[in-house]
């Protein structure tokens, strides 16, 4: 009898300590409405915007809109004082809008909603019942549920979107990517990717028209991982005071089978740039920013631009660098590549669209001497004679055209044109789809 009421009593006893372990203080819990006035102040992609409660300098919860009654919630950086564009580092809901009255709400039980005016749950961190007593905006901008005990249930660097912040990361069992948005103006996924693979990074474009992802840039000089493969990477920066005060922004990376770690300093600056973040542009570029809040004025700097015509990777290996169509030289758009030749390159500069696939209604015209953005960091197929290569892309209707080198009899086919790439050596032929009438 005794050890019965005993089990009784220590079952009440779990039961108690889990629900209370299961609740957030009502003065910890929070409905924000998505409506009033918009802020008055200029944000990124010159959207409208209301500013939630949530806020640790320069961090603040705000939903956005760029085109009427379409919100993002997401994290903006950056404060009134500095009088810069403030950015967004992070968001909810990006292809999944909300309208006005919409809800965030942090309940009882701990999850963290998303809510549209008519009750339908967009977007949620799905942490009922896990344990969380609060919500917080971290100083590094990393958004957390916690438990009593501290530990993190959910945290915003989990799921990026375009943007790395410091102490943020990628990692190979995920979140293992950044993706770029489609348009200043339009919140939906873009066509790059930024991908944490066993051996590096990888950029990836992916248009509507692509089979699959091309690559157009891995980072294979930035680390040095000879065996084993990458499982994850954080963003970190470091100050040394040797000759005056430098800061590095770095990646600090770990290995596995064997196990290690290294570091890769990316940029620097003159000063403390604890606030900073890697974004991939809507245009396939990376760009590490540093947000100086002592500055006056121009508290933004952009400290480093990886396609760039004074690095490594000049501008022409961005996918999209001539729009459409156009051959690129030193970062620089210089020709329109036509049937009849070179013409002069502007942004209206397309291929000849083949309506046919039909053998006997198209043909090929040939460009010497440039380079499809693909071709860098892919190998191609081969060796294969050119009569082979050109027969692929013939019975493949989606084929715009094929590249091939000549002296390593390699064939490359290609689902987007895009920005080609002048490379000065006559091995390397380009050869483009057109319709023969
Ligand atoms: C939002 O809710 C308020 C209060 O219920 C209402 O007066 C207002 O019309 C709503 N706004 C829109 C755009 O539906
Ligand atoms: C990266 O991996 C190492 C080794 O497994 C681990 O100690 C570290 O916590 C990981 N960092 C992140 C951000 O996942
Ligand atoms: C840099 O700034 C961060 C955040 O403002 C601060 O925590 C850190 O102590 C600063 N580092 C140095 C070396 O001053
Ligand atoms: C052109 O191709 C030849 C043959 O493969 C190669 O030896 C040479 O380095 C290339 N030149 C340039 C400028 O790429």
């Amino acid at each position: 009898m005794a050890s019965t009421s005993l089990l009784f009593f220590f079952i009440s006893f779990q039961l108690l300590s889990s629900i209370s372990q299961a609740t957030v203080p009502a003065s910890d819990t929070f409905t924000y409405v998505n409506e009033g006035e918009f802020g008055e102040y200029v944000v990124e992609y010159d959207a409208y915007y209301r500013a939630l409660p949530a806020f640790n300098s320069p961090f603040q919860l705000c939903f956005y809109n760029t085109t009427p009654d379409s919100f993002t919630l997401a994290l903006r950086m950056g404060t009134i004082r500095s009088e810069s564009i403030m950015q967004f580092v992070w968001e909810a809901n990006r292809g999944n809008p909300v309208r006005e009255n919409a809800t965030l709400t942090l309940g009882a039980d701990g999850n963290l909603v998303l809510a549209d005016a008519d009750g339908r749950i967009a977007w949620q961190t799905d942490t009922a019942g896990k344990g969380v007593v609060g919500f917080q905006i971290l100083p590094n901008g990393n958004m957390v549920l916690h438990n009593r005990k501290g530990n993190f249930i959910w945290q915003s660097f989990d799921s990026p979107t375009d943007t790395l912040l410091v102490g943020a990361y990628l990692r190979a069992g995920g979140p293992s990517r950044l993706v770029s948005r489609s348009s200043e103006a339009s919140n939906v996924d873009g066509a790059y990717s930024l991908v944490l693979e066993p051996k590096g990074l990888t950029l990836y474009y992916k248009s509507p028209n692509s089979v699959r992802p091309m690559v157009y840039w891995t980072s294979t000089e930035w680390f040095t991982i000879d065996k084993g493969s990458l499982t994850n990477l954080t963003l970190t920066s470091l100050s040394y005071d040797d000759e005056g005060f430098i800061y590095y922004l770095r990646f600090i990376y770990f290995m596995t089978n064997p196990s290690s770690h290294s570091s890769q300093n990316m940029a620097l600056s003159r000063y403390n740039n604890t606030l900073s973040y890697l974004r991939l542009g809507v245009d396939g570029n990376l760009r590490f920013l540093t947000y100086n809040p002592n500055a006056q004025g121009a508290a933004w700097e952009v400290i480093y631009t990886f396609f760039n015509r004074r690095s490594m990777e000049g501008e022409c290996q961005l996918p999209e660098r001539c729009g459409k169509f156009g051959l690129c030289e030193d970062s620089q758009c210089v020709a329109c590549p036509m049937p009849n030749g070179l013409s002069g390159w502007s942004q209206g500069c397309e291929s000849k669209k083949v309506t046919s696939c039909k053998s006997g209604e198209f043909g090929y015209y040939k460009i010497d001497g440039v380079d499809h953005f693909m071709i860098k960091y892919t190998r191609g197929e081969g060796p294969t004679k050119q009569s082979d290569c050109e027969a692929k892309c013939s019975k493949d209707c989606k084929c715009m055209g094929y590249f091939y080198h000549t002296d390593r009899s390699r064939c490359w086919i290609a689902y987007d044109l895009k920005t080609l790439t002048r490379v000065g050596n006559s091995t390397n032929l380009a050869f483009i789809k057109t319709p023969k009438k």
